[in-house]
């Protein structure tokens, strides 16, 4: 079986061709847009889906030829369905619909978050029930994956999530963006305890996550020594350190509950993912890799060009959903809010994301 897959949910334009042979991953195309939004500090919508429109056409043809397949070695067509900048979604599930129809191939919408969430039972053959900590620019989740379509979530973020916390704090250092591999590549150099950050909600019970407090304590010390522009090099090092030390420890600590959660709902569980932008950073997968061995857990974190946004995990999570018989309808509506889990409570606090 072989999908392809599309991935237009935010500013990457994606494309891939997945089978369930090895190797599975046969082409793997991703277009960044980083050069289109860097001026502006962030990502345009509008900008972005124009971008979409101006190139999935020419990366469709390139994947096939990658792979070195046309359309009748398919078995479907997917595109992230949502949740996501809306503009962007419905380029890539007019172009996935638009095939499907044209070349009578099943056509699959497929949650951004699934894709990021099965990606490790694509490099890992991760078993169900597992463990998981979806770690985005947009999300923060700690997750049962159950089976495919089948999530529990176990908590959420009460304000922002932790990839946004990273791109928040690399502004305020005057780091650019994406701030996530800034930060990381900074706090190379810096020490992490030079400047003592907040670990909001530690010991408190439970699994949601909350990082407002964090960047309010950073910007004041920013703001304490003079302004963005007065830091000196090693200022924005140990700030970087102590930003991601401070990110990663609440992250920990809170997949702690998880895991306590975890084993007593699913005592044969045995895996702890990590999954989504903020997985590739190697602090954090240190620090959990250590947590899941305590807790005799497996830790699987699926290389970093897979965390971050990519085709072959909307691919893969279209072809686990096609093998299941999930297959959508042509009158699919592009969802700018999905959540994996529609049972759970709506969280509190101020800019929760689904
Ligand atoms: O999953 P993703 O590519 O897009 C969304 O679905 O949001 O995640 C992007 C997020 C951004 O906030 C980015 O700063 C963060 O992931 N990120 C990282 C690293 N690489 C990307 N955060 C920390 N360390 C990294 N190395
Ligand atoms: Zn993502």
């Amino acid at each position: 079986m072989q999908v392809l897959g599309i991935e237009t949910s935010c500013d990457e334009t994606a494309v891939a061709i997945v089978r369930d042979r090895h190797p599975r991953i046969r082409a793997n195309l991703v277009l960044s847009q980083l050069a289109e939004h860097q001026r502006f500090g962030g990502i345009v919508p509008e900008v972005a889906a124009r971008a979409h429109l101006g190139h999935l056409d020419r990366l469709v043809g390139r994947a096939l030829s990658a792979a070195g397949v046309g359309w009748d070695a398919l078995d479907g067509i997917a595109a992230t369905g949502g949740p996501g900048l809306i503009g962007g979604v419905m380029v890539g599930v007019m172009l996935a619909k638009s095939v499907a129809l044209a070349r009578e191939l099943p056509f699959l919408a497929v949650n951004h978050l699934e894709g990021h969430a099965l990606t490790a039972r694509l490099t890992d053959d991760v078993p169900f029930p597992f463990l998981l900590l979806l770690v985005s620019g947009g999300h923060c989740q700690l997750l049962v994956v159950e089976g495919v379509g089948r999530y529990r979530r176990l908590g959420t973020t009460v304000d922002d999530a932790a990839g946004e916390c990273f791109d928040k704090g690399a502004k305020l250092v005057g780091l650019g963006f994406p701030g996530g591999p800034a930060i990381e590549g900074a706090a190379a150099k810096g020490d992490p305890t030079r400047f003592p950050l907040p670990r909001p909600l530690r010991g408190r019970p439970g699994c949601d996550f909350s990082f407002s407090g964090l960047k309010t304590a950073l910007r004041e010390i920013v703001v304490a020594r003079g302004g963005t522009s007065a830091l000196s090099e090693q200022d924005v090092a140990d700030l970087s350190a102590s930003l991601q030390a401070a990110i990663s420890d609440s992250l920990v600590e809170r997949t702690t509950h998880a895991i306590e959660r975890f084993h007593g709902q699913h005592p044969t569980g045995s895996h702890l993912v990590v999954a989504g932008g903020v997985a590739a950073n190697r602090a954090l997968r240190a620090s959990l890799s250590s947590l899941a061995a305590g807790h005799d857990l497996v830790f699987v974190a699926p290389p970093p060009e897979l965390c971050t946004d990519n085709g072959a995990m909307i691919a893969w999570a279209a072809l686990e959903r096609l093998k299941a018989g999930l297959v959508d309808g042509l009158d699919f509506a592009p969802r700018p809010r999905w959540p994996l889990d529609p049972t759970a409570p709506k969280a509190t606090g101020a800019g929760v994301k689904a």
